[in-house]
């Protein structure tokens, strides 16, 4: 297993630390649940794709301000490691994760976002996201559904944000079963039902539950990164990313 700590940029194209999304010099409370309107468009007046991505947000009016730098720095470690094929965002709620990685990598063939109940307000977050980029349009599919009924390739790059409880497990599982490469950031960890492997006398419950998640991953001949986003948007900040193995 390979472990990462706090992003550096490398290899990551185009992106300039100045994109990070970094909240501490606008003073913004990065893990606030207020929703992002246009009230705050000032804090976000800069020429950065972040803030250019935070203006679509504030206009759509619907977003929790974590959720922006949530997506956003899931979207840019997967997109350090990862180029190319079709991203498939699981338990998407507004989808933003898989239309930043279509900004950031043009080679993308296309997003297919799929929630059991997409959010209606996903459509104006989504027409915001077109207004700026009006090349989004014809690259994210939108669907309800569940994670269960989706069929995956092994070209795909799963992705998948606060899957709550289990829900991530299940993520892991049908990502495995088509070998395709996998990023996900786990959430609301289930200490009754999800597998812990006898590591909680050691380790904290949640930890435990996320580090079975890399042993199940590496067992079925992926190449694991463990990487964090910061702690300041959520405390549920571990991002586990799985390569298939050749
Ligand atoms: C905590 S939300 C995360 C949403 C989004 N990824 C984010 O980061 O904001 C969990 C999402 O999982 C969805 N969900 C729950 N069970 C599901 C299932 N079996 N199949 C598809 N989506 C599911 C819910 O509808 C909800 O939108």
């Amino acid at each position: 297993m390979e472990g990462e700590g706090e992003a550096t940029l490398m290899g990551a194209g185009k992106l300039q630390e100045s994109e990070s999304g970094k909240g501490a010099a606008s003073g913004l409370n990065r893990a606030s649940r207020n929703r992002l309107n246009d009230r705050m468009l000032a804090h976000f007046s800069g020429s950065t794709l972040f803030d250019a991505i935070a203006r679509a947000v504030c206009k759509a009016g619907c977003l929790p301000r974590k959720e922006l730098y949530e997506a956003w720095e899931v979207a840019r470690r997967v997109h350090r490691r990862f180029r190319g094929g079709r991203v498939v965002d699981l338990a998407c709620g507004h989808g933003l994760v898989g239309q930043i990685l279509l900004l950031m990598d043009p080679s993308l063939s296309e997003v297919l976002a799929v929630d059991r109940r997409i959010p209606p307000s996903a459509q104006r977050l989504a027409f915001e996201m077109q207004t700026a980029w009006p090349g989004l349009k014809d690259r994210l599919i939108m669907r309800e559904g569940d994670v269960e009924q989706v069929t995956l390739r092994e070209s795909d790059l799963v992705v998948s944000v606060h899957a709550c409880g289990g829900l991530t497990d299940l993520v892991l599982e049908r990502a495995i079963e088509a070998r395709a490469r996998v990023a996900v950031l786990p959430c609301c960890h289930d200490l009754a039902r999800c597998a812990s492997g006898g590591l909680r006398g050691w380790l904290d419950g949640a930890l435990a539950i996320d580090v079975q998640r890399a042993v199940r991953l590496e067992a079925a001949g992926y190449t694991v990164v463990t990487q964090t986003i910061p702690s300041d948007i959520t405390p549920k900040n571990r991002l586990l990313i799985g390569v298939p193995s050749d």
